[in-house]
């Protein structure tokens, strides 16, 4: 396994941040290692990156969303179809950028703290969502078009290991 040398990625752009992120979380993936382990890694990888408050998933199982694994503080467990952010990127396919959450209409508030926060479906090889990657930041419009993108990225890959 390779770790990163500590840096002060504050003095990174996002650009660089996700340079370094979408070289970085390959190169810890442990095919040896059960899906929840490599996850914890990522978003923990994540977190030290870029210093958001949560970051995590949520799985597709009947009606629900339910909570997957993350690092950050506890966070509520089930999440409706088009309920909450997660619940309508569920519902709408699509990545869904908050800069404020406390705008948001039905916004699910797992924490205080939080005020913005990026929402990006995970596809299995149907197009079918089977879950959403969840981040919240401490920072109001924390989150632009490169975060979608890149996540996206993520997400798509994410998929292609799973399947
Ligand atoms: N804010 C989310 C709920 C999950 S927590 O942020 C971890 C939502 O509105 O769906």
């Amino acid at each position: 396994m390779s770790t990163l040398i500590q840096t002060d990625y504050s003095k990174l752009s996002k650009t660089e941040k996700y340079e370094l992120f979408q070289t970085a979380w390959p190169n810890l993936w442990d095919t040896n290692l059960r899906i929840e382990s490599n996850l914890c890694n990522c978003y923990a990888l994540m977190r030290q990156i870029f210093q958001w408050w949560w970051v995590g998933n949520y799985w597709v199982k009947g009606d629900n969303l339910e909570l997957g694994v993350f690092q950050g503080d506890p966070a509520c467990t089930q999440i409706g179809f088009g309920k909450g952010v997660c619940g309508n990127s569920w519902e709408k396919q699509k990545t869904i950028l908050v800069p404020n959450v406390h705008e948001f209409p039905g916004h699910i508030a797992c924490s205080s703290l939080s005020n913005s926060e990026i929402v990006v479906p995970i596809f299995n090889n149907s197009s079918q969502v089977i879950g959403v990657l969840d981040i919240d930041s401490k920072d109001f419009n924390d989150f632009n078009e490169i975060d979608k993108e890149q996540l996206e990225i993520f997400c798509s890959k994410l998929a292609e290991i799973l399947s």
